[in-house]
């Protein structure tokens, strides 16, 4: 490429690998290519099977690449937050000149106080992905974003070291090489997302984004601008297929159209009477089922998940912040996961929808977040993320705001947007039978 001006993200998800290619042209980022390919080769977020990935990527790269009409060498990947760990790190060093005379700091001053912080003692299973330096002291001065230019004998360097299984990462960085691709930067997933998904006010005083993805559902915790704590639950929309397909005797392909053209996350806004025909295994004709019905299997799954989520957030008094709960990722698409969620976590909830054309749709937000994330990154964070990953310092001047366009034609993704308002128009009736319903379903749900 040896083009600092293009930038692609990557997002490997359980169902999906999702690529955007953008260009930074006169102060703004523009997506001029995009890619979306089934996933293969993932269980639950993790790359198992790295073959398969490396196929996808490559299909997933080459549409991305067909549509912007360049070809691309290096990406910026997410890395799931399984097992990540956050805690603060600190570096010192000294940079007066052997006279003992202070003298300027430069770039290479920045990388050395890097390299001190990362003086760590980790597990040999874990590996660093990424330090955000928060501020730099020099001789005592702190509260300094940049120090290069200045004159000093000692600086320090305080910021957030993010530290994940060394397997996640090596696995992640092998598919991307085997796909002949360069990683240009490795993001913690939700620290990227975030960069889209919340803005300045809800980082700033605080709330929760949970990522509703298909293999996994992720809650970030973010506050003062920073990822605070990130909670894994391994159960996801693809769980949701799932139990419709048992419960419906119906194929998992079968399952996945009645979610997403028929399914509610809410039995209040279901239409008890409504009924759409299932093609039941080892019966010629389809069976009517009742929208109702199908809600009560998604509704019990999403109860679990959310249950489990609201546990580990109440236990931190996550669920306090002001910001209330941001839901994103794909299966934050399906009518009524706004209200199911208000009712179980009683705080506010709102759906992030990307607002770039043709991807407006909630399971691209990780995607856009990461190129979002890479382009923002000042100079300093550049020289602090390329001294971890072992790389020249170049540095990319820019003056990005957020201003992301797509600069393409028609759009997708609305169209469930418009179902899910058209229902929530209509009378929601109460329904008695809906715990029992819950429980009966027990018995198909695997709880770990
Ligand atoms: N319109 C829709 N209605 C209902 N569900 C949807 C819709 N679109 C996508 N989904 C669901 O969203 C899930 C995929 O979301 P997403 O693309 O965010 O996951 P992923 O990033 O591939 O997986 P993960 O993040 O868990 O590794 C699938 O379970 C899919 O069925
Ligand atoms: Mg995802």
């Amino acid at each position: 490429m040896g083009n600092s001006s293009i930038y692609v993200g990557l997002d490997i998800g359980t169902t999906s690998i999702k690529v955007i290619i953008a260009e930074y042209l006169k102060d703004q980022i523009n997506i001029i290519g995009y890619g979306n390919t089934r996933s293969a080769g993932l269980n639950r977020g993790v790359i198992v099977d790295i073959d398969q990935v490396v196929r996808a990527i490559k299909e997933a790269v080459k549409q991305a690449e067909e549509k912007a009409n360049i070809q691309i060498s290096e990406v910026s990947v997410g890395v799931p937050a399984n097992m990540l760990q956050i805690e603060r790190c600190k570096g010192m060093i000294a940079i007066g000149n052997e006279d003992g005379n202070s003298k300027e700091i430069s770039d290479v001053d920045v990388q050395r106080v890097t390299e001190a912080a990362l003086v760590q003692n980790l597990p040999p299973e874990r590996d660093v992905i990424d330090i955000v330096p928060d501020e730099f002291i020099v001789d005592g001065f702190d509260g300094i974003k940049d120090p290069r230019g200045m004159v000093g004998v000692r600086l320090e360097m305080q910021g957030v070291m993010y530290t994940g299984p060394k397997t996640i990462l090596h696995n992640t960085r092998k598919c991307i090489e085997r796909a002949g691709l360069k990683v240009r930067d490795m993001i913690v997933a939700p620290l990227a997302l975030s960069q889209s998904a919340l803005t300045d006010g809800e980082k700033d005083f605080g709330a929760i984004l949970i990522d509703l993805g298909g293999g996994q559902t992720t809650a970030a915790v973010v506050h003062d601008h920073q990822l605070k704590y990130t909670y894994v639950d391994q159960e996801g929309g693809d769980y949701v297929t799932r139990d419709i397909s048992v419960v419906l005797n119906t194929s998992i392909e079968n399952a996945e159209i009645l979610k997403r053209n028929y399914g509610y996350a809410d039995v209040n806004l279901a239409l008890g009477e409504e009924t759409f025909p299932v093609n039941v295994v080892g019966q010629q004709e389809p069976e009517l089922v009742t929208e109702e019905y199908l809600a009560q299997i998604i509704e019990a799954r999403l109860e679990q998940i959310f249950g489990k989520l609201k546990d580990a957030l109440t236990q931190i008094n996550a669920l306090q912040l002001p910001g209330g709960i941001i839901l994103t990722g794909g299966l934050a698409a399906l009518p009524g996961v706004r209200e199911l969620a208000q009712r179980i976590f009683e705080v506010n909830v709102k759906i992030f929808i990307p607002q770039e054309m043709n991807l407006r749709i909630p399971s691209f937000a990780q995607v856009i977040g990461i190129v979002e994330y890479v382009t923002k990154e000042n100079e300093v964070e550049q020289i602090v993320r390329r001294t971890l990953d072992g790389q020249d310092v170049v540095i990319e001047q820019r003056n990005v705001e957020k201003n992301m366009r797509l600069v393409e034609k028609e759009e997708a993704g609305e169209e469930k947007e418009t179902r899910s308002n058209e229902k929530k128009d209509k009378e929601t009736e109460k329904q008695p039978s809906k715990r029992r319903f819950s429980r009966l379903f027990e018995k198909f749900f695997d709880i770990d």
